[in-house]
């Protein structure tokens, strides 16, 4: 693995339960993260990543689901839902911070989101469909919010022994960084 290769972090490193904040910059290091993140993504085979999943706290998504333009992976800086439907519905998710673990969540079905590229131009996009799914799984992680909150206790209760079996690898995951 090279230095500058990003590692997901594990449920259970407090990284992931942090509000992040505002891009305000513009500029080549926004951009090597969105390409970082990118190959990240892909080499563990996701849908999509947001960058508290990686270790930096800011707002910004990336999430790959086919139809929208057929350019592949779309890159969303300080994304908001401006509108959602009230039809909501469940579907089974997944989270590169929480391996092997799926669960269905119940969300709004069609979302419209406002956010910005890379560049800082401002962009909407709607949908109702698997990229509505992903942009809100990501924007919930922007907030430092998992999408197993959106569990009931006896399902999360359920989840207990794996999640605490992935906090121990979160804690030797910090421990290993921190050792270099
Ligand atoms: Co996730």
């Amino acid at each position: 693995m090279s230095p500058d290769d990003l590692e997901v972090l594990y449920y259970g490193n407090p990284e992931l339960r942090k509000v992040c904040a505002e891009v305000t910059t513009f500029d080549d290091e926004l951009v090597g993260l969105a390409q970082e993140m990118e190959r990240c993504m892909i080499a563990e085979r996701g849908i999509g990543l947001a960058a508290p999943q990686v270790g930096r706290t800011v707002r910004m998504l990336l999430a790959d689901a086919p139809g929208h333009g057929g350019s592949g992976v779309l890159c969303l800086v300080n994304p908001e839902i401006v509108e959602s439907s009230r039809e909501e519905d469940k579907y089974q998710e997944g989270c590169l911070s929480f391996p092997e673990i799926f669960a269905d969540v119940k969300r709004p079905v069609r979302v419209r989101v406002r956010y910005q590229d890379l560049e800082g131009r401002e962009h909407e996009v709607t949908d109702d469909a698997l990229l509505a799914r992903i942009i809100q799984h990501e924007i919930d992680h922007l907030q430092g919010v998992l999408f197993i909150d959106h569990l009931s206790t006896i399902k999360r209760r359920m989840l207990g022994k794996k999640l605490k079996e992935l906090s121990r690898r979160a804690s030797e995951q910090r421990a290993a960084a921190r050792g270099g």
